[in-house]
């Protein structure tokens, strides 16, 4: 830290509230955020950690559209199930709020007003697919189509998920409205755009010049943007699920969800501060730190601080440690996949165990590169590092103490030049932590906190303070002392990472909070002071456990490989007119037989209301007694070309369903209907 602050303002990124959080946002956001936000503090900081629930975009509104509810309906019962995952892994926001308060409406609406009367925005008018029987415009993933790359009739207006091709509405073939199922016209519609080119000199200056530290994912992403050039951004959108554009004539449009989530930030410091929350965004002496994902980095490096920057009177972010991506058994998180450790699922099923989930994406985050989340590498830290280091430590300190001194802190005694050194070594943890917290490098601040532990673990085995309780009480004493010295650090240099186990430290050890620039000292517990009880700080886990999660993603795993290679795509969309061209019937099974000489081929007799009437189907295979059938009424084609079989004329074509499993069911109506029914 180059320049002396007055505070801290942290952030975290608002999690869209379309579906509960997972150990990627954990990894990514909020667990170093909270561990930066939890150090400050306890150096006697002045900090403030916002948080929130990003509850606008149109995600939320298809989601709720397929659910059949409203978005709020959505979004209310997301955001309680984040808020709640976040406070049980111990993120200690200052505040958690929403982007659909009343405060944010006005907070979001206030600072357009502002830059569209300053003249900030730029206005352009664009053509639009519009949804004529839904009357609405249509957000490129209300628009499916056929790709034009791979022919997958299931393409989105935005992207095609079978060959990963990124598209433009315009770019599909058959665009089809998902709101109505009628076909999408181009139609003028007006939007505000942040002209980020007419930024873009003062943001090159700002982060390449004078950002050289950010971390290089963040800066070379940033340079790679600035390089190509910078071009407006539409700010609003044709939508009725958002803050509305607070501008006469734009009804129907709401602010692009990227322009008011941040603000989002803004929001809910006045909800939380509402008489000095000016201080925090507008005094050049508060510093500001956005925590995020890499996904994020453009909106926060360049598109938020455009925005500031053209307001006027905000400040700008010291730093956006963003990180990468969290993998999950070598494969990428996906929400529609389910392929995910939810943390609301891990809460129940590893009950109290929130420190150890903690330890294991601090350990594993995604700093410099992508990832991977295994359950085998989770239950080895936990059993090797946690178990074997940190619980182990703690716990023969504080037996020992109570087999050997009545659960008293014993007296110091004198040490020896081993003592000496080994207090040296242990004198470097607070210093190493430090320096590597301040940079943002988590793992390696939390391998230094643990390396408290190992050095006392060490201690303890090298001078044996068991061997000398039978000769020399007084050395033991020695050895416990400073032992226990160590066991009062660590509660404080674990708090950031692991909160739960410091507060339980502080338990066994009867003593309160201690400050961060305690760390370090040999006289925290004084002589005689008496200590809580001893448990133990962290349980082995055995393979049966870890077995059911990996158990749990197989499962996920066949499921999903059922359904993606199973299911076909939608073939390209027909008009009614086409679909009305067939000629559907239903008829009554007068006689079925297998075809001689053919394995495949079965021969129906219909009464088909008008005559009796041939059909060959190649079901045989799933139809070992067709005699079963004689009697049962199913559809079938009565115009299709009469076509010649192994000699034999089939009058058309008996509708079955092909199971996903690759068996066949025969279409029957669910009651009698009269011979020559049509299917309408
Ligand atoms: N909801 C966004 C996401 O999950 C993040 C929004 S961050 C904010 O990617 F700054 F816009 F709030
Ligand atoms: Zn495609």
């Amino acid at each position: 830290m180059s320049k002396q602050y007055k505070r801290t303002l942290i952030t975290a990124a608002l999690p869209y509230a379309n579906g509960p959080v997972h150990i990627g946002h954990l990894a990514g956001v909020y667990v170093p955020a909270d561990i930066y936000a939890r150090y400050l503090r306890l150096r006697g900081k002045d900090v403030l950690f916002i948080g929130g629930s990003d509850e606008h975009g149109i995600p939320i509104t298809i989601k709720a559209r397929s659910e059949g509810v409203t978005p709020q309906h959505i979004v209310d019962r997301y955001h309680s199930l984040i808020k709640k995952s976040f406070e049980e892994f111990g993120i200690t926001f200052d505040i958690y709020s929403r982007t659909t308060s009343e405060i944010h409406r006005k907070t979001a609406s206030d600072f357009f007003r502002t830059l569209y009367d300053r003249g900030e925005f730029t206005e352009q008018e664009s053509e639009q697919y519009y949804d004529e029987e839904a009357r609405q415009f249509l957000a490129d993933r209300y628009i499916t189509g056929t790709c034009p790359h791979c022919g997958n009739g299931r393409a989105y207006g935005d992207q095609c998920e079978q060959c990963g091709t990124s598209l433009s509405p315009s770019d599909l073939l058959h665009p089809t409205s998902t709101l109505s199922g009628s076909k999408p016209v181009m139609r003028k519609t007006r939007h505000w755009y942040l002209p980020l080119d007419r930024h873009e000199p003062w943001l090159r200056r700002w982060i390449l010049e004078e950002h050289r530290e950010w971390k290089v994912n963040v800066y070379g992403q940033c340079k790679s943007w600035l390089d190509l050039g910078l071009q407006p951004r539409a700010v609003s959108r044709d939508l009725d699920w958002g803050v509305p554009v607070p501008v006469e004539g734009a009804a129907g449009k709401a602010l692009y969800v990227w322009f008011d989530a941040p603000i989002g930030y803004i929001s809910n410091t006045r909800e939380l501060l509402p008489d000095d929350w000016e201080k925090w965004w507008k005094d050049k002496e508060t510093r500001l730190i956005h925590f995020i994902g890499k996904d994020n980095i453009v909106f926060h490096c360049i598109m938020f601080p455009a925005m500031l920057k053209a307001e006027g009177s905000y400040i700008l972010p010291e730093n956006v440690p963003a990180n990468e991506f969290l993998n999950l058994e070598n494969d990428k998180i996906s929400t529609s996949r389910n392929w995910a450790v939810w943390l609301h699922e891990y809460l129940e099923e590893f009950p109290g165990k929130q420190d150890v989930l903690r330890y294991v994406l601090t350990a594993n985050a995604p700093e410099t590169k992508d990832n991977d989340f295994t359950w085998k590498d989770f239950q080895a830290r936990n059993n090797n590092e946690l178990v074997a280091v940190l619980g182990n430590f703690v716990n023969r300190a504080l037996v020992l103490t109570q087999k050997y001194f009545d659960n008293k802190v014993p007296a110091p005694g004198v040490p020896t030049e081993y003592d000496r050194e080994m207090m040296a070594e242990a004198g470097k943890v607070k210093a190493a932590v430090e320096y590597s917290l301040e940079n943002f490098h988590f793992r390696e601040a939390q391998r230094e906190a643990m390396n408290l532990a190992r050095i006392g673990n060490k201690y303890l085995a090298d001078t044996e303070p068991w061997k000398s309780a039978k000769t020399d009480m007084a050395r033991t004493g020695t050895i416990l002392h400073l032992a226990l010295q160590i066991t009062a650090g660590l509660s404080i240099v674990i708090e950031p990472f692991l909160p739960f186990s410091a507060a339980g430290i502080r338990r066994f050890l009867n003593t309160g909070r201690l400050k961060w620039d305690d760390l370090g000292s040999f006289r925290l517990l004084p002589e005689g002071h008496a200590l809580g009880k001893a448990e133990l700080l962290f349980e082995k886990m055995e393979d049966d456990l870890i077995g059911k999660q990996v158990q749990k993603l197989l499962d996920t795993k066949r499921a999903n490989e059922a359904n993606e290679c199973r299911v076909k795509p939608v073939k390209e969309s027909v008009r009614l007119d086409t679909f009305e061209k067939l000629d559907i019937r239903v008829g009554t099974v007068l006689e079925c037989e297998k075809v001689a000489g053919s394995d495949k081929l079965l021969r129906f007799f219909l009464d088909d209301g008008l005559k009796k009437r041939t059909i060959l189907s190649g079901i045989a295979a799933h139809c070992p007694d067709p005699g079963e059938l004689v009697g049962r009424q199913v559809c079938f084609i009565a115009n299709l070309e009469p076509r010649k079989m192994r000699g034999l004329l089939s009058e058309g074509m008996i509708l079955s369903a092909e199971n996903t499993d690759g068996s066949f069911a025969l279409l029957s109506p669910s009651r009698e209907v009269l011979p020559g029914s049509p299917v309408v």
